[in-house]
């Protein structure tokens, strides 16, 4: 059988598996058992998706959370390609708008600079009028803030590697993988060609 060109095989793009489904799974259910504690007395709990990149992960938490809760999902970028976060926000008004007066934990997959965080929760608190903003994240890259943020809920602390799968990409692949981990510096180069 003829093999598979090299790029259909994600796994060999792949440096260290970082976060292996098990993990990940586990941590989701502490999580949502610290969500559940702090803001079971919202009665209109509205989780805030940030697409692309926390679809997997806010999947998979809000099977875990037995609140009743309300869904939203809006598409923030702050990397237009690369692996650096270039700080340049888009925001939907209107999505906005079908926030005033809930309360609102916002998920997204990984804080890295803070940039994006801080500006949508700024957002949500200042036009859009939300009652309350929390933030829950996967991971955390905390030596990499530029700007003050911490999120309400952690999953895991990392540290400053690239990392793709489970909702994170690299140029917009490797979304579909179920765990995290680093790229080669090999894959980094290819796409770039
Ligand atoms: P921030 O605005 O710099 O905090 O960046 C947050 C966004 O940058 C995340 O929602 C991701 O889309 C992206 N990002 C930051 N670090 C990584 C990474 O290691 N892999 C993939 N995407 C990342
Ligand atoms: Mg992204």
């Amino acid at each position: 059988m003829q093999p598979l060109p090299r790029e259909h095989h994600l796994a060999d793009h792949l440096d260290t598996i970082l976060l292996s489904e098990a993990r990940i799974r586990a941590r989701i259910m502490d999580l949502a058992t610290e969500i559940e504690a702090n803001e079971s007395t919202h009665p209109d709990l509205t989780l805030l998706v940030l697409l692309h990149g926390s679809l997997l992960f806010a999947a998979d938490l809000m099977r875990a959370l037995s609140l009743p809760l309300y869904l939203e999902s809006f598409r923030v970028a702050s990397y237009h390609g690369g692996t650096s976060s270039s700080g340049a926000l888009t925001m939907d008004p209107r999505a906005l708008a079908a926030l005033r007066g809930r309360h609102v934990l916002v998920v997204d997959d990984i804080l890295d600079t803070g940039r994006t965080l801080s500006a949508v929760t700024r957002a949500l608190r200042e036009e859009a009028g939300a009652a309350s903003v929390t933030s829950c994240v996967l991971l955390d890259k905390r030596v990499a803030r530029a700007v003050e943020f911490e999120a309400d809920y952690v999953g895991f602390p990392i540290g400053d590697d690239f990392v793709v799968g489970y909702g994170l990409d690299f140029e917009g692949r490797y979304r579909n993988l179920p765990y995290i981990a680093t790229l080669k510096p090999e894959a980094i180069r290819e796409t770039r060609r």
